[in-house]
């Protein structure tokens, strides 16, 4: 039984979702074999990625022709209608897939005159299907999720992006973490910031923090938290957070005192 009936909407992008999911779960299985061989994988990688938008793209136009499309690899395309705008990351933790990890996923939102009215975040490899619409709840599979209760910063489990070579101000990040690290029991960088959002949203993490991420990175994730009773902001104490890219989010006792912590310590450091 599912726990909730499913609307033509979450089809269409749980249709999409899967097809090119197939796809990523069988380039995974090759980027194994290419790590001992001596051609370089990170080609394979982005061909992987291209076609995994390909599929995303046709499918969600077959099903909506007009809609617009904001992709990370082919950028803005604006359809008939501006006004309903597919978000689309159809591969985040790009490095992990790289590496032979499983911890990756495709991420796609819906947003309408900039409203988020769905989304959906979808590991292949563990087959989870992490969605929500508005007003009707976040859900793994066909469960209902609901982000956790813990109240106390020295019980939270926090994660977070790390910069990397040629990414961000390592220094300032830095302070961020050195803050952060003080107060909680853990500190957790998976590498997919799409499924950092769906931990917070499932109770898995207590909250997440990163500076300079993408609207792909973020929409669905966004819209997760929310319908899963947690918060989202802007690390600079603002609530804007899809235009800056600079996030905080949290379950709805932490999200206050995490963001507060983060803003005391630099915010985003712009
Ligand atoms: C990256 C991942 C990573 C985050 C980076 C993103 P990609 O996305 O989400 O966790 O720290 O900032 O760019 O490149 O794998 O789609
Ligand atoms: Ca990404
Ligand atoms: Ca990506």
């Amino acid at each position: 039984m599912r726990a909730t009936a499913h609307s033509a909407l979450f089809t269409v992008m749980e249709r999409a979702a899967r097809k090119a999911g197939r796809q990523l779960a069988r380039d995974f299985g090759e980027v194994e074999n290419l790590q001992v061989s001596v051609k370089s994988p990170s080609d394979f990688v982005s061909t992987a990625d291209l076609a995994s938008e390909r599929t995303i793209r046709a499918e969600l136009e077959r099903a909506r022709p007009g809609f617009s499309f904001l992709m990370e690899e082919g950028g803005v395309v604006t359809g008939k209608d501006p006004d309903h705008v597919w978000i689309v990351d159809p591969l985040d933790g790009t490095t992990n897939f790289l590496h032979s990890d499983p911890h990756f996923a495709i991420s796609m939102a819906l947003a309408h005159k900039g409203e988020l009215l769905a989304g959906l975040i979808y590991n292949p490899v563990l087959d989870e299907l992490y969605w929500a619409e508005k007003g009707k709840g976040a859900f793994l599979n066909n469960r209902r999720l609901r982000v956790s209760g813990r109240r106390d910063m020295g019980e939270a489990l926090i994660g977070t992006g790390i910069p990397f070579r040629g990414r961000g101000d390592h220094a300032h990040y830095l302070k961020l973490l050195g803050a952060t690290m003080e107060k909680v029991a853990g500190i957790r960088r998976a590498g997919a910031a799409a499924l950092d959002l769906a931990y917070v949203a499932a109770g898995r993490l207590d909250g997440f923090f990163e500076i300079g991420l993408n609207k792909w990175d973020i929409a669905a994730g966004i819209l997760l938290i929310r319908e899963a009773g947690g918060f989202v902001g802007d690390l600079d104490g603002g609530t804007d957070a899809m235009e800056s890219g600079n996030i905080v989010a949290g379950n709805a006792k932490l999200f206050e005192p995490l963001g507060k912590l983060l803003l005391a310590a630099g915010g985003s450091g712009r």
